[in-house]
């Protein structure tokens, strides 16, 4: 039998809860918060300039005494300057997505860095186990942010990655309350990292309107698009009317990166912009119904949990 607490024991939290990383609404505030609940926070540095990360390292450490977390996507441009700036710092875990684990991780874990890498399919979990990660991100096709072309789902995806691999795996895409998080680990998971729900909570550094915007989403509301750039979950407004065009009368790989620009991310989930800015957000969002404080979600998807595995007793064993 394996031990069903690895993730416990490798972020030394009360919970194995993570509290992803994300572009313009993860920085020092949520991340404190988040771990000073007893989940795992991570700071999201896709978004940040090096002394900006720096900064928001240094205020999550006067904010908690537990461990957090850094997320480092590897399509950032300044990916060395951050890998430094953790070790500098000493930050306890990194998470590493979008790109290769194999040409960072050993430099991170010489250094006493616990490393998790974000994987969407059985061949990159192979890959960064074989780098040398401590755990994996299973990160399915609800997700919201960047995700794998394959379109594997959380619950397709999970129980094959945990049947592959020795390390632990934590679940990830759809995954917002604690029943989610009992299937997740029902399907082979050690941990379940959540973002969506994340975004909505009064830490989250993304705008007002945007998180007000996720809380009124829709089923249907999302759609992975920009596959031939990287692909990405985005919530459905002007700026994804007009890609949807854009493809429907074939444009070039140019010609969506031209449409795409730069900083429509920033535009839309930081500055609120929400006809023209890129808006990143899972399925779940139509799950979502308001905004709380970081801390009373981890006690609430903690507390449902519980009960959730509680009541798989009533469940029928047809025998
Ligand atoms: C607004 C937003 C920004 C994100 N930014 C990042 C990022 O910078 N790096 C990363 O690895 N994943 C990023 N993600 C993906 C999350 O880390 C996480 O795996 C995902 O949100 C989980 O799915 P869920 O949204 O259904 O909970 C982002 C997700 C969202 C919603």
């Amino acid at each position: 039998m394996q031990d069903r607490e690895r993730i416990t024991q490798l972020f030394g939290t009360k919970f194995p809860l993570v509290q992803a990383g994300m572009i313009w609404c993860s920085g020092w505030e949520l991340a404190s918060t988040v771990s000073n609940a007893g989940g795992l926070g991570v700071i999201g540095s896709g978004s940040m300039y090096p002394e900006v990360l720096r900064e928001h390292i240094r205020k999550c450490k006067k904010a908690t005494n537990e461990p957090f977390g850094v997320n480092i996507p590897m399509l950032y441009p300044a990916v060395e300057e951050h890998i430094n700036t953790v070790i500098e710092e000493r930050v306890p875990v990194v998470f590493t997505s979008a790109g290769n684990p194999s040409t960072w991780t050993a430099k991170l874990k010489a250094h006493g860095t616990v490393v998790v890498h974000v994987v969407s399919s059985v061949k990159f979990a192979l890959r960064a186990e074989a780098a040398g990660v401590d755990a994996v991100v299973a990160e399915g096709f609800e997700a919201g942010g960047h995700n794998g072309r394959e379109e594997t789902t959380t619950l397709v995806l999970v129980p094959m990655v945990a049947k592959a691999l020795r390390i632990p795996v934590i679940a990830a895409g759809g995954i917002a309350d604690g029943r989610a998080m009992l299937a997740a680990m029902c399907l082979g998971a050690e941990g379940v990292q959540m973002g969506s729900r994340f975004v909505c909570s009064a830490e989250s550094s993304g705008h007002q309107a945007f998180k007000q915007h996720v809380v009124d989403a829709g089923e249907g509301g999302t759609t992975l698009t920009l596959k031939e750039l990287a692909p990405v979950r985005l919530l459905h407004n002007k700026f994804f009317l007009d890609l949807k065009a854009a493809y429907a009368r074939g444009a070039t790989v140019e010609e969506l990166k031209a449409l795409l620009g730069r900083a429509r991310a920033k535009r839309g989930m930081f500055e609120g912009d929400l006809e023209e800015g890129e808006l990143e957000i899972g399925q779940v969002s139509a799950a979502i119904d308001r905004i709380m404080p970081a801390a009373e979600i981890v006690n609430e998807v903690m507390s449902e949990y519980r009960a959730a595995l509680q009541g798989l007793t009533s469940l029928p064993t047809y025998t």
